[in-house]
């Protein structure tokens, strides 16, 4: 697998699978992707698609699906789930262990959507990935990435009240920003991951012929798992917190902060 960070957090990434704060990542980034995408079934490629979880939920609202993942272990995962989907569900499914890096796999092929999401992270540049990412669009298709902003993450061990972290976070942003670097930190799997620049994202789309069409926070108000007070159990609770989020995260100022940020580009018909 190229340049990448996440493999020493798989199995955290895989443990959290049922936390609401994961839970609530799937379900706005859902929410976001079933505007773009417009009502259409079209052709999508979902790059590090981990054990799947977009990848499943296109393929059964009759998306064509290749789900790229180079990590052999997550790919292994990745093929017990398809395995376990509706026969119609899993015909629509194709399995690449192609990834960033490497992405001339589908130099010939364009797709209605490419994702990216929660992967950008854990690689070199996020530009670079943007850049490369961009090239597979289709006329008319979109790219939607899910990634850190430095904003966010110099905000977070604040937002928690750790105040040494918090001024050292602000310390080593400001290093970044004077030496043209991104800034660096360890996220709520234990990996080592980087934060990107909203601004250099939006630039590196653009020079792609790609323009940002919509962004959006996630995760705004609610943070840890271990929040207090707990979570909540309810549905009708979990949907009032479902909704509050979805309206911070769609509007300034509060999107800025959220602990993911999707950010949605199209490349002109
Ligand atoms: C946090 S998981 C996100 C999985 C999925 N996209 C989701 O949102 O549920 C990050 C994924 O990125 C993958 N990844 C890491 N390096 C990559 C690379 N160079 N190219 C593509 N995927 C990569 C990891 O193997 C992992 O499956």
């Amino acid at each position: 697998m190229s340049d990448s960070s996440f493999p020493g957090s798989r199995q955290q990434w895989l443990d959290s699978e049922e936390s609401l704060r994961v839970r609530l990542r799937q379900e706005l980034l859902r929410r976001q992707l079933e505007a773009h995408l417009r009502g259409r079934r079209g052709t999508v490629l979902d790059l590090g698609a981990g054990q799947g979880h977009k990848s499943l939920e296109l393929a059964e609202r009759g998306h064509t699906v290749v789900a790229a993942e180079p990590d052999d272990d997550m790919r292994a995962v990745l093929h017990e789930r398809i395995a376990a989907a509706a026969p119609e569900v899993r015909d629509r499914i194709t399995v690449s262990p192609a990834g960033f890096g490497a992405l001339v796999a589908f130099a010939d092929r364009r797709f209605d959507a490419v994702l990216a999401l929660g992967v950008l992270m854990y690689l070199p540049s996020g530009t670079a990935a943007v850049a490369e990412a961009a090239e597979l669009v289709a006329p008319g298709g979109i790219l939607a990435i899910a990634v850190r902003l430095d904003v966010s993450a110099v905000w977070r061990p604040a937002r928690l009240q750790d105040w040494p972290a918090a001024l050292v976070a602000l310390e080593q942003w400001e290093q970044a920003r004077a030496g043209g670097s991104d800034l660096r930190y360890t996220n709520e799997i234990g990996a080592p991951a980087r934060a990107d620049s909203f601004d250099r994202l939006v630039a590196a789309a653009s020079d792609a012929g790609l323009h940002l069409e919509q962004w959006y926070g996630i995760r705004i108000a609610y943070d840890l798992a271990d929040d207090e007070p707990a979570p909540p159990t309810e549905a009708a609770e979990l949907e009032t917190l479902i909704a509050v989020e979805e309206r911070l995260g769609a509007m300034d100022p509060f999107r800025q902060l959220g602990q993911l940020a999707h950010l949605v580009f199209r490349r002109p018909a």
